[in-house]
């Protein structure tokens, strides 16, 4: 079996490269080597004060390798992914081959067809019902990569929300909090990371639901105000325990699930404020199966939200031996 070539991999790395990642950081790296790509954390855009044990970070890895999974898939070969191939080197958290030949199966090619069109929606969501067969959908997508995705009901659902409020406050009383916020929001046209003010949303009129607040350090004059859906469709998506192979699962799953929703119209807005706290993330791990909380994600539908920028090819990967 001929190895798939250097340019097609690099193609596929650049999909890659469209996944989810917080404050849009974009902490990876790829290097290509024969059929493979190894794919690696880059430390050195962990958001220290947030994520400070780079829980976040690998998820945001994860959602990488889930999306590259489905570029190469989209080559017609068959993704061989190992998770963590050396324990020697932590930060290599994906070791993927282009493997045998295939046809692309019609559900690879629909989750492909969403990579481009999923953006974070910060807007305000009809209110709208989330219809049961496109939850159900969804829920599989969660337990296709060995986590469970979990539809609050309104009880839960207004805590989730009480929660969320309660962390972003404290979050930023944190030390550091505003100043790492400030860096990942700085205006800059050139930018190629972190999150513009075309991605920031409208205020909530009536501050129900806690979105994070981006302009928070770096405010944009006249920001809209918009009132938000009064019954949001909120979910949570749990692994069964919480080591960093479980995070990169997480992060996996998040994508899947992203672009399942994407795939079913919906719009998403991943909320990680509640899990960021310790004692407020304790407070949604199910005590029934001890299953731990990795993000919250909000559904719904909405008008479609811009698309963020992403760093150069060349600034990532890099070929060869090392
Ligand atoms: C681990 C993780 C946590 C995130 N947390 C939030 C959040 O709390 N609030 C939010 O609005 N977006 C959150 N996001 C979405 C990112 O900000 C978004 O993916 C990034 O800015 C890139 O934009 P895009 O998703 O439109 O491509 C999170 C994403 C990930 C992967």
């Amino acid at each position: 079996m001929t190895p798939l070539d250097e340019q097609a991999l690099a193609g596929c790395v650049r999909t890659a490269t469209l996944a989810p990642s917080l404050h849009n950081s974009q902490p990876w790296r790829f290097r290509i080597d024969g059929g493979t790509v190894e794919v690696f954390a880059d430390r050195s855009r962990q958001l220290e004060v947030l994520d400070p044990s780079g829980r976040e970070l690998l998820i945001s890895v994860g959602a990488a390798v889930f999306t590259l999974r489905l570029a190469i898939g989209m080559q017609g070969r068959i993704p061989e992914v190992t998770i963590f191939p050396d324990p020697a080197r932590p930060d290599l958290v994906a070791r993927i081959r282009a493997g045998q030949v295939t046809t692309p199966s019609a559900q690879v090619n629909a989750l492909a067809a969403a990579i481009g069109s999923r953006h974070t929606n910060r807007l305000p969501f009809a209110n709208a019902v989330v219809p049961a067969d496109s939850m159900e959908h969804l829920c599989a997508a969660a337990a296709r990569e060995g986590a469970t995705l979990t539809r609050a009901g309104a009880v839960s659902r207004d805590t989730i929300i009480g929660l969320a409020r309660t962390a972003e406050a404290r979050l930023r009383g944190r030390g550091g909090y505003r100043a790492e916020l400030g860096r990942w929001t700085r205006p800059r046209s050139y930018r190629q990371d972190g999150i513009p003010h075309t991605a920031y949303g409208p205020w909530d009129a009536l501050e129900h639901l806690p979105l994070r607040d981006f302009g928070l350090v770096h405010p944009q004059p006249q920001r809209p105000s918009a009132r938000f859906e009064a019954h949001p469709t909120i979910v949570v998506l749990a692994t069964d325990d919480d080591t960093p192979a479980d995070w990169v699962r997480a992060g996996q799953a998040l994508q899947r699930v992203l672009l399942t929703a994407t795939h079913h119209h919906l719009a998403t807005t991943p909320i990680s404020q509640p899990v960021e706290i310790p004692a407020v993330r304790d407070l949604l791990t199910d005590p029934a199966t001890g299953r731990t909380a990795q993000i919250i994600i909000r559904l719904g539908y909405a008008a479609p939200a811009a698309a963020t920028p992403r760093r150069p090819l060349t600034d990532i990967l890099e070929s060869g031996q090392p």
